[in-house]
């Protein structure tokens, strides 16, 4: 029997306002929807600030009815329309979505180009850790968030940045652009109009010279020559190298700080991860791209940190049809809300869920649990077409780095989650690296 056939037949909290001030009230999105989930189930309706009513979904089993949508909601992802000038990337409707996505795998997803870059990254992975072993003190995500933009430029748009300075221009600048864009919608304090279109200024005489020098390399077969091949238009190229950019160097460099961070505080599971990165490395100090399908305990403990801090911890998209969610008739133009993070927290399929226990990933326990529990790379169509790269970024930066050096967390400070685009930790992560013995 199906209850409702508008969203507010949905249960769900009454709705007076925008809903921001309930949402600041319970400490953030996260914590208000773990709320309305416990309170009204899994399908729960809710006032979105930005999107008016939208119906939030945190069973993985009653997420499959939604799974083939192709279509985000505008108004939602707005704030990143600015950085656009051919369309919304996030937004653009499915039949230029579809070609555009085919391209974007046929370069990213590609595990012989994978490896073809392999040495390249963990050159700059290693290049990264001979400077931390002079600091001996470093803030994770400032300096994993620009090793990730360095290996996108590297590897989509066939060439680095033009210096060294530019690399952390380019991610304050993307900050600067984020916090006042997306502020606006949650009323939070960003750092004004004027910086921020100074910065996005930035960004796009970045992406021309990115442009520019590629136009003078004879051969390419990076995203950008894929994307010419393909007869997307220059504004739309320009668009994906800025999406691409932006995409792919917060969400990697948060991943990898996380897991960090989950490894110093446990110990037992840091010994596991580090006797294997031992014994598959031997005495290499970077691995090579084969050795990645033996890390498995890193594999699993990366999967478990993602759950826990999924670096992108929301998503969402339009009913472009009536579909039928559980109980409930949901009509087409409805905003579906995808509460990745409150799925990962969902007790159902993960008891104990704040315990961080990478055994959870073993294929058995893999196999016992729906699909759709775990999506830290969203799911369907829209989903994220980095997320192969992302994890040999990732686990090639981590075997690197938990080889070297042994982690402890700078002392006097308090580690805590923010949400903005991606889930950070305030104020960043700190920690003291010291070289481990060599034995
Ligand atoms: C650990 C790293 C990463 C995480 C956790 C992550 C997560 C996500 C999530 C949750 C989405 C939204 C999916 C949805 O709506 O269902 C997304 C979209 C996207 N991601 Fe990633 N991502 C990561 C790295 C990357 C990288 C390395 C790239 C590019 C090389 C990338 C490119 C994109 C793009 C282009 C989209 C938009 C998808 C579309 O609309 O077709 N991401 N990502």
């Amino acid at each position: 029997m199906r209850n409702g056939s508008t969203p507010s037949q949905i249960p769900g909290p009454a709705v007076d306002n925008d809903g921001v001030e309930a949402i600041v009230a319970a400490g953030g999105l996260h914590n208000y929807q773990l709320k309305l989930h416990a309170e009204y189930g899994p399908v729960a309706r809710f006032p979105l600030p930005g999107a008016g009513l939208a119906v939030s979904v945190a069973d993985p089993v009653l997420l499959e009815a939604t799974a083939k949508i192709n279509k985000r909601p505008e108004k939602l992802f707005e704030f990143l329309a600015p950085l656009q000038e051919s369309g919304n990337l996030q937004t653009i409707p499915a039949d230029e979505h579809v070609p555009w996505r085919r391209v974007m795998l046929s370069v990213l997803a590609g595990r012989p180009s994978h490896e073809a870059h392999f040495a390249r990254f963990t050159a700059l992975a290693a290049e990264m850790a001979d400077r931390w072993e002079r600091e001996g003190e470093v803030a994770l995500q400032k300096d994993l968030s620009e090793l990730s933009l360095r290996m996108i430029c590297q590897y989509a748009l066939g060439s680095g940045l033009a210096s060294e300075e530019s690399v952390g221009q380019v991610v304050s600048a993307f900050e600067d652009v984020l916090t006042e864009y997306l502020g606006r919608m949650y009323q939070m304090e960003g750092p004004g109009q004027a910086r921020a279109e100074e910065s996005l200024a930035y960004l796009r005489a970045t992406v021309d010279q990115v442009l520019a020098a590629h136009k003078d390399q004879e051969e390419r077969n990076d995203l950008i020559a894929a994307l010419v091949q393909a007869g997307e238009s220059p504004a739309r190229i320009r668009d994906t190298v800025l999406m691409i950019m932006m995409a792919a160097h917060h969400t990697t460099g948060v991943a990898i700080s996380w897991m960090l961070y989950l490894m110093a505080r446990h110990p037992d599971a840091a010994k596991r991860v580090t006797a294997e990165v031992d014994q598959v490395l031997g005495d290499r100090a970077v691995p090579g791209y084969g050795d990645l399908k033996d890390l498995v305990q890193l594999d699993r403990a990366l999967k478990e940190t993602m759950r826990l801090y999924p670096p992108g911890p929301y998503g969402a998209r339009e009913a472009t049809e009536d579909v039928v969610i559980g109980d409930y008739e949901i009509p087409a133009g409805t905003t579906i809300f995808y509460p990745f993070w409150a799925v990962h927290m969902n007790p159902d399929h993960w008891p104990d869920p704040q315990v961080f226990d990478p055994d959870r990933f073993t294929p058995e326990a893999t196999a016992a649990r729906p699909r759709l529990a775990y999506i830290p790379f969203g799911l369907g169509p829209r989903s994220c077409e980095g997320a192969g790269l992302a994890m040999v970024e990732a686990e090639l930066v981590l075997a690197t780095l938990l080889k070297r050096f042994d982690f402890r967390l700078a002392p006097g400070q308090t580690v805590t989650p923010i949400e903005r685009f991606v889930l950070w930790a305030d104020g960043d992560i700190r920690m003291n690296v010291t070289p481990r013995p060599k034995n």
